[in-house]
């Protein structure tokens, strides 16, 4: 499909976390219409959005509060890109706003956010976005744009919809690379392994990623990749290759050897983790379906405490 012959959408970004702020600013620059949800007004003053590294941008954005939501278009595609923490808040915030949406993209480290609520939402609207794009912020104007990486997005309910809506091209071409998935539980299970085994381990050593090649963590990240192996193949009734998702754990910390993980950033912001929905998520699944996973629940714990 050609992008002269889709219908652009307007595009809803809730809050300016890095992953949305870098998508934000990909999209104006492709001249689609972007508008950004604040929490309060004194955030939403005329606001500079500054993206640098390997997105480059700064420019005034279109900014709402929920005071000013009806300004947004109905059909609207929403985007949470938030902290599996956060989503259940920011969801309820915007929620008959929600109702008139095209669809509501979500994008979070883990599994299991705001799962009751997102049930009340119609099953058709709902898409996931796994993404490897590499993000912090040095304040809520300003994102660097840290690891380019890839995205996969899909329908969470495969059917009756598989197949990609009409604006797909224009985040494709946004934010390229990207592929469009029609079984985004898988990917969002192998991105649970590698946050799973790579964002205790490392936070604990209060190291970048890269220290994790050292010897002393090949037992438990071995370990890790296993338990989740095996929850997910009792979860999604299939097959499940523990070294398959250990090798791409090994592939990732190559990759982001220089960086510190988010799990690693929120403990030194003093901010509250993902670990409930990552290995906390690994050890309730795991008690669902009587599979053991130790090593993840030893790791939940670990965080939990720190
Ligand atoms: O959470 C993170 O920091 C990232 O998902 C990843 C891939 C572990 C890289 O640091």
């Amino acid at each position: 499909m050609s992008q002269a012959s889709v219908t652009a959408p307007s595009w809803v970004i809730v809050g300016t976390g890095a992953v949305g702020s870098i998508l934000g600013a990909r999209l104006i620059q492709q001249g689609q219409s972007v508008h950004f949800v604040l929490r309060s007004p004194a955030e939403s003053q005329p606001m500079q959005l500054i993206v640098t590294g390997h997105t480059e941008f700064s420019a005034p954005i279109k900014t709402h509060t929920a005071h000013s939501l009806q300004l947004i278009p109905p059909q609207a595609v929403w985007v949470f890109a938030v902290k599996a923490w956060q989503l259940e808040d920011a969801l309820s915030a915007h929620g008959p706003a929600l109702q008139q949406a095209q669809h509501i993209i979500i994008s979070h480290n883990g599994l299991g956010a705001a799962e009751a609520m997102l049930q009340q939402l119609n099953p058709t609207q709902l898409i996931d976005w796994v993404t490897t794009h590499g993000g912090w912020r040095h304040s809520p104007q300003h994102t660097e744009h840290s690891g380019l990486g890839q995205s996969w997005l899909g329908f969470r309910h495969s059917s009756p919809r598989p197949t990609a809506p009409t604006w797909w091209p224009l985040f494709a071409n946004a934010l390229p690379p990207a592929e469009w998935h029609t079984n985004i539980a898988l990917r969002r299970w192998h991105k649970l392994a590698i946050n799973c085994a790579i964002n205790p381990l490392a936070a604990l050593a209060n190291a970048p990623n890269g220290e994790l090649q050292a010897p002393q963590y090949q037992g438990q990240l071995q370990a890790v990749c296993e338990e989740v192996a095996a929850v997910m193949a009792a979860e999604l009734n299939l097959p499940v290759s523990a070294s398959e998702l250990l090798a791409q754990v090994q592939q990732v910390i190559q990759a982001t050897a220089k960086n510190i993980n988010s799990m690693l950033q929120d403990l030194r912001a003093q901010r509250p983790t993902e670990i409930d929905y990552l290995n906390g998520f690994v050890h309730k699944k795991g008690r669902q379906h009587k599979v053991p996973t130790p090593v993840n629940t030893m790791l939940w714990k670990e965080i939990t405490q720190v």
